[in-house]
This record gives structure tokens, sequence and C-alpha cells, in this order.
């Protein structure tokens, strides 16, 4: 069950209390620091920007409607349901200030291979593609007619470098996996509930190494994604993570001698 709006709210509101300034003021670890400087408050506007929010705007005004197999969390369901590419724009894709974020995540890191579980329309596939184009990305999504319009709009954006698995992350992640010699970033943004999150993210640390990067979407969704983000931290591979509110975000580096974890306002 997702927290109420009002929950979230409350939530939102004690976070941005506590959480450590933007600036990366009184930050002893110097990689986070450095991440914070550099990549989360990079305010330079990236003319890549305007064509990922171009296709938004589009897909938001579109209201042809598709046959969707529902999956993950809000749907105890596997039948199909009519719903707008309009609805879909709104209520899936993470807003572009995170999208913004991963495009510059895999622009300052410059992450070789890129998995991303949750496709929808692509809208944060195109922003990890456009961040570092040389990167090789495969992107999971269940919905077949989801899956197909995110295909047209990575080629109405010229988007080379996207492999496009579709099926249950249940079935399909292990074969991408096992695809993959590593991973060195992934974004999880698909089926937010305890104990699929925590199969995903276990999976995936079969190809993570000490540079690999994880970012999980909606970490304050529920308490089950609660208790997920929780574990994470508590898993002995991780060495640092980032409570941005809306994403978490995780790092392995070894040299990070102390495990730590941060609240960081975005
Ligand atoms: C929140 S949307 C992804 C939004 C996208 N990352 C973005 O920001 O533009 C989550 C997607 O994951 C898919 N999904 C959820 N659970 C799934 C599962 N178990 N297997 C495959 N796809 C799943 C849904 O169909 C949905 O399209």
């Amino acid at each position: 069950m997702p927290h109420s709006a009002f929950t979230i709210g409350k939530k939102y509101l004690a976070y941005r209390y506590r959480a450590l300034n933007g600036k990366g003021h009184g930050m002893h670890s110097p990689f986070v620091y450095d991440f914070i400087r550099q990549v989360l408050n990079d305010r330079q506007h990236d003319p890549a920007y305007d064509r990922v929010e171009a296709l938004r705007k589009k897909l938001r005004s579109d209201h042809t409607e598709i046959e969707v197999l529902d999956f993950g969390a809000g749907s105890t369901k596997s039948g199909g349901n009519r719903r707008k590419i309009s609805a879909i724009a709104r209520n899936a894709a993470k807003p572009a200030k995170y999208g913004q974020l991963l495009m510059r995540i895999a622009k300052y890191y410059q992450p070789q291979i890129i998995l991303e579980l949750g496709t929808s329309l692509g809208l944060s596939t195109s922003y990890l593609a456009l961040g570092n184009p040389a990167a090789r990305i495969l992107t999971l999504e269940g919905a077949p007619s989801i899956a197909a319009k995110a295909a047209s709009n990575f080629r109405e954006l010229g988007l080379k470098n996207i492999q496009q698995v579709t099926g249950n992350f249940d079935d399909t992640l292990k074969d991408a996996l096992s695809d993959l010699n590593k991973v060195d970033l992934a974004f999880i943004d698909g089926n937010h509930q305890l104990a699929p999150t925590l199969q995903y993210f276990n999976a995936i640390l079969s190809r993570t190494h000490n540079d690999s990067i994880l970012v999980f979407d909606d970490i304050h969704w529920s308490d089950e994604m609660e208790q997920a983000w929780e574990q994470i931290k508590k898993h002995p591979a991780t060495r640092t993570s980032i409570d941005l509110f809306f994403v978490g975000i995780v790092f392995f580096r070894k040299e990070f001698h102390e495990v730590q974890h941060f609240e960081v306002k975005y």
C-alpha cells in the first residue's frame, strides 16, 4: 500500500529538515562532496534536456489509448486494461529533475553498461542514453504495448544505444544479467514492493563492482519500499548511500573505509 499524499508530504518535510544542504557544506566524504557539487547541483542547462522534455510534452498530450498489461506494486492482477499515453506519461515517468540527474550521473561517471528496470515510455532511458551515448543500455519493461511506444520514442530521438527486453522482470532479469559481464549503473524503477526490490538488488549485485552505482526509485513511497531501502543500506556490500527522498543512490567503493548514509537536499 502506498503512503497517502499527506504521509508523503509529512515525510518529505522531515527529510528537508534533516537533510544536508545541497551545497555539500559539512560533508566529510570527498567522493560525496564531489557528487553533490559536480553532479547533483550542476545547474548548467544541457540542450539534450530540451529534446527529452519536448518528447514528454508530446506524450502528455497524446490521448491515444493502448491496452496495457499491469505489473508491479499497485496491481494484483495481470489482466489487461486500457490506458491513455498521456496518463502514462503523467503518472509513471520520473519528473524532469530526476531524469536530468540520471543523465548527469551517466555523463559524469561514464558507465559503459547501464541497466534499467521499468522503461515505461522511455523518458528516463532517453536521459540515460543521452548522458553517455557510448554506453550500452539494457532496459526492461513488462507491458509490450508500452515497450513498443518506447521503441518509437527512441527512434524519434535518434537513440541507438538502447536494447529493450520485454517481459516480467521475474523472467527477464536473470537472462539480462547473464548477457552482461558487469553493471556500471542501474536504475531500478518498477514493481515497488519489498521482496521483489530486494530480489532485484541481490540479482544485480552479482554484476556490480567497486565503481557501480545503483539508483532506486521511490524509496519512501510505501512502508515496503522504506523497508527495502533500509535493508539495502544495511547490506554488507553497500558502502555509501545517498537519500534524495524520491530516489536513493547506492555506492560500493571499498575506499570508503567507513560505511556512511547521507540524506541530501535535492
Ligand atoms: C514507474 S514506471 C517506469 C518509469 C520510467 N523509468 C521513467 O521514469 O520514464 C514502471 C514500469 O515498470 C513496469 N513494471 C513494473 N513491474 C514490472 C515487472 N514485474 N516486470 C516488468 N515490468 C514491470 C511497468 O509496466 C511500468 O511501465
